[in-house]
């Protein structure tokens, strides 16, 4: 290990702390007036992610694509998709996001390729038992011909995890048909990816996310799974399971964390993992694998204090027993938009109430209020904090997308029974009129509702309750008093409050209960307004000094 993997300084260790900025760049704007996001777009709205205040974005995948699945399907890891610019452009844009301060993280796909990708091209081609096959999983089939799957895998967006090709084998996709598996046990595969990493790291990049971090590798006895269909969603923390967070995965982190460890900086990775079990998730965290993993556990909890204070309780324990930083997350571009989903009354399952769910039972204020709270309350723990495009505006979840503009592969895979992650990825209004609210000049590649004018960063910019009024004076509140070690003390305010104290001495309030409660101390910040006597109403958190 180099001395940036040791370096305890903070200028290196800065993703420890850092508020990051997801930007699914397809949505975020327009520069070029094709309707699409584009990288023009993004550069011209750097000044924008300064003044919020955060510390780095993460960019969703900007490689050449088909866009199969958003883009997450890869058809040349070096190069820029021309509907998102070109490279030269993506080196501009680390700079002068460097000038602003920020850092830059890409997002690495190493379980799958597109099927346009040359190799697959090539595998394709070949007879069979070429060696160039074996990139991927390319296996003849079962039952009489082959004509059946080589096992019963699902795959996450629907349908069977196989698909054959013209010459009778079949190979293995556990998301889309264009998106085939990797084999991992091929040199040239994990030499490929050093080199990936490294063309990145030269232009700069400050690191990766990584997809499907928990999917790599499959058991080469290629067993049954004997499971039902999952869709969307990954392990269900099974042990040994056939190609879930399997024990080879780790090796391979290994090697990229070395090659990142050959770079200046505080490069960093960060895990996409979902992997239920904290210690098998702790795993991942070790000295010498990845920097940090996503969790996704408060974004999967009830809305209670109990469960939040369960979860984070058990994450700094896990993870700080390996000497990890947590990093929490309430929203991304695959789940529900965090408003709407805490507008559901607790128990609901939210993917299901997408596809065809009463909508009556969504209370949007109160779903607005609590995104707002959750948001503070993981502002104030210690670790970093990942932040959605437009989560600053409180966009909900556009649930009622009409069934023909759908673009996630997940619909039609799943023959209509997830209505996929469209809802979540409209693109972001920047002013209050106008054909696309300022995304761009064109028709944009999803419809956006009306009710987004309202919520455009023009109409809340310089309005003090507005969402994206409290996430910049979170963000500043947060660089000065809730920087600070990574200590947290519960505070016992009753079993519907969540409060803690930091080192710094800042107190964090949450009112999970349905009565206000009374206050002591300077009110740095609320998530909503206190009550006439100053009390916490219920869905509010309160940062006191
Ligand atoms: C996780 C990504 O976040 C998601 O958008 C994508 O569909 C799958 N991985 C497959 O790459």
């Amino acid at each position: 290990m180099t001395s940036s993997a040791t370096d305890s300084s903070t200028v290196d260790r800065w993703w420890r702390t850092a508020v990051v900025y997801q930007v699914y760049i397809r949505s975020f704007a327009d520069g070029n007036g094709d309707g699409t996001g584009d990288i023009a777009g993004l550069r011209s709205r750097l000044p924008f992610l300064r003044d919020l205040g955060v510390d780095a974005i993460w960019i969703n995948p900007w490689y050449r694509s088909p866009l199969a699945d958003g883009g997450y399907d890869v058809a040349d890891y070096r190069d820029i998709d021309p509907q998102y610019g070109t490279l030269d452009q993506a080196e501009a844009l680390i700079t002068e996001a460097h000038e602003h301060g920020i850092k830059v993280i890409g997002d690495l796909v190493p379980n799958h390729t597109s099927d346009q990708h040359v190799w697959f091209a090539e595998a394709v081609a070949a007879p069979i038992g070429d060696p160039s096959r074996e990139r991927y999983h390319i296996r003849p089939g079962t039952g009489p011909d082959g004509a059946e799957p080589p096992t019963d895998w699902r795959s996450v967006f629907g349908g069977p995890a196989w698909t054959r090709l013209d010459d009778g084998e079949w190979y293995l996709h556990l998301f889309a048909p264009e998106q085939p598996d990797l084999n991992w046990d091929h040199p040239e595969v994990r030499s490929e990816f050093c080199d990936v990493l490294r063309f990145w790291m030269e232009r700069d990049l400050d690191g990766f996310r990584v997809d499907v971090a928990h999917g790599l590798v499959k058991d080469p006895t290629f067993p049954d799974a004997n499971e039902a269909q999952r869709l969307l969603a990954g392990s269900e923390g099974r042990e040994n399971h056939p190609f879930w967070d399997r024990d080879g995965i780790h090796p391979i982190v290994r090697e990229w964390r070395a090659v990142l460890d050959e770079y200046p900086g505080g490069r960093m990775l960060v895990a996409e993992a979902w992997v239920p079990r904290p210690e098998r998730l702790a795993l991942y965290l070790r000295p010498d694998e990845y920097h940090q993993s996503f969790n996704f556990n408060l974004l999967e909890a009830a809305w209670e204090a109990g469960d939040y204070r369960r979860i984070i309780a058990e994450t700094l324990e896990v993870q700080g027993g390996v000497g990890a930083a947590p990093t929490w997350v309430m929203s991304n571009h695959d789940v529900v938009r965090h408003p709407t989903r805490l507008g559901l009354p607790n128990g609901t399952d939210w993917r299901a109430w997408l596809l065809d769910g009463d909508r009556s039972i969504l209370d949007a204020e109160a779903g607005l209020a609590r995104a707002r709270a959750a948001t503070m309350l993981t502002l104030a723990l210690p670790g970093g904090t990942y932040l959605y495009q437009g989560e600053e505006l409180g966009l909900p979840e556009v649930h009622d997308l009409p069934t023909d503009v759908l673009d996630d592969p997940v619909w039609e895979r799943s023959d209509h029974q997830a209505k996929g992650r469209d809802g979540c990825r409209v693109p972001l209004p920047w002013t209050t009129d106008g054909p696309s609210f300022g995304f761009g000049d064109a028709e944009p590649w999803l419809p956006m509702p009306d009710s987004f004018g309202p919520l455009s960063v023009d109409a809340q910019r310089g309005d003090s309750d507005s969402t994206l009024t409290l996430y910049t004076e979170a963000l500043r509140v947060r660089r000065e008093h809730l920087v600070t070690d990574e200590a947290l003390t519960w505070l016992d305010l009753g079993d519907d409050v969540l409060a803690f104290e930091r080192g710094s001495g800042v107190r964090c309030v949450v009112n999970f209960g349905t009565e206000p409660i009374a206050l002591d101390g300077e009110v740095l910040l609320a998530s909503g307004p206190l009550t006439a006597d100053g009390g916490l109403p219920t869905d509010t958190t309160v940062w006191l000094g």
